[in-house]
């Protein structure tokens, strides 16, 4: 047996000792009645506490979808500026269809998972030419396009044409996990689609949309993922099992991380006569048709450049070494070693890089944050 097993099954055993040392004699509610019962006590503590939210106040499905697609990986604070910007530009779904991908990883910028823009786009497209320039008003037609799961789906459906849908996320699942005093992985897909499949029983016919937020919210606000959380002042305190029974820090169960793969990598900061060197990535993977510093695996000694990047050793005017720098993405951590290399004028550089002047990559070329470490070291 795994130490992950061994420890849930000694909190197995804890709870069985706990309902038979029960409280008072007391029928405990069913799941359906407990989350039956968040209903009002929600509703209400939203109306009050809700956040004002530039993607709030408007059922414009359009902003609805864009906001929760930014919102998935992203912090709220940051995705502010973002959505601002980026409905300024691209006010509708026709304007996101016809927009140069280049403009749109632009707009993207710093966000990060560019996954996401381009689904976004090729939803787009496809509701241009299928749906009319419509987002569906149908909860299964919206979850048929593309980057959109259920929770997403769900979000637009509930928040748009209030459709009474749940909209499960992070937030939700361990909102719900702390309620029903339920030690399940949160990250198993079968937890989530008991979840979905329970609030939809249960959730309000009327003002779905702010149920959903509500929920999301509570998460965010009071029910937060790291620290403690706010028993003491939640709307749900009356109903949830792991608030009375101090188990908080047990709920939500998560299975151990994996250790993140480590990749080496050396990356040039490559000048010739003021222009600096930049690449377009692979159109599939990790940052996927990308703009980048030229970089090649492994920890690369002065040395071995010219072999490596494919230039002449005769080319250089100066080579100098950059500090180290990281960057953590959700499956790998980029450890980066850096140069500066000057370049003589005559010399062509290889390795599909071209050369490009340094106020471009202020505009045209949209560089990921995971080199703003070699970047800041640029102007
Ligand atoms: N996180 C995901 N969706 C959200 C929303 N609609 N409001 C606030 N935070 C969110
Ligand atoms: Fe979370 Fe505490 Fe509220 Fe339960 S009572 S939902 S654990 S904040």
């Amino acid at each position: 047996m795994s130490e992950t097993d061994s420890i849930k099954q000694l909190y197995d055993s804890i709870q069985v000792l706990e309902d038979l040392s029960s409280r008072d004699g007391e029928r405990e509610l069913s799941e359906e009645e407990r989350l039956r019962g968040l209903n009002r006590p929600l509703l209400a503590w939203y109306r009050e506490n809700a956040r004002t939210l530039p993607w709030r106040g408007s059922k414009d499905p359009y902003r609805i979808w864009i906001s929760e697609i930014m919102l998935q990986q992203t912090r709220v604070e940051a995705v502010k500026p973002y959505f601002r910007r980026f409905l300024e530009e691209l006010p509708d779904i026709e304007s996101l269809a016809k927009v140069p991908e280049e403009r749109l990883l632009k707009l993207w910028e710093g966000l990060g998972y560019y996954s996401r823009a381009k689904n976004l786009q090729k939803c787009a497209r496809i509701l241009m030419e299928t749906y009319g320039g419509k987002m569906p008003e149908e909860f299964g037609e919206i979850l048929k396009l593309p980057g959109i799961g259920s929770y997403t789906a769900g979000a637009i459906a509930s928040i748009a044409f209030s459709i009474p849908v749940p909209a499960v996320d992070g937030n939700v699942l361990r909102v719900t996990a702390r309620v029903l005093g339920d030690r399940t992985d949160i990250a198993k897909p079968s937890f989530k689609k008991r979840i979905e499949s329970l609030l939809k029983t249960t959730m309000p016919q009327e003002h779905p949309g702010d149920f959903n937020q509500a929920l999301i919210e509570t998460g965010a606000l009071v029910c937060v993922p790291n620290g403690e959380p706010k028993c003491l002042v939640c709307p749900l305190a009356s109903l949830c099992k792991a608030g009375r029974d101090g188990m908080y820090r047990e709920i939500p169960w998560k299975a151990p991380k994996r250790a993140r793969k480590k990749e080496a990598f050396t990356v040039l900061v490559l000048e010739r006569e003021g222009q600096i060197a930049l690449r377009k990535r692979p159109p599939s993977g990790l940052l996927a048709s990308l703009y980048e510093l030229p970089n090649e695996p492994g920890r690369l000694e002065e040395k071995d450049l010219p072999e490596a990047f494919g230039f002449e050793k005769g080319e250089i005017l100066s080579v100098e070494p950059l500090p180290e720098a990281k960057h953590i993405f959700s499956h790998v951590e980029w450890e980066m070693t850096g140069y500066r290399v000057r370049l003589r004028q005559t010399a062509g550089g290889g390795l599909d890089m071209f050369f490009t002047e340094k106020k471009n990559l202020e505009g045209k070329y949209p560089l990921p944050n995971a080199f703003s470490a070699y970047r800041k070291l640029i102007m």
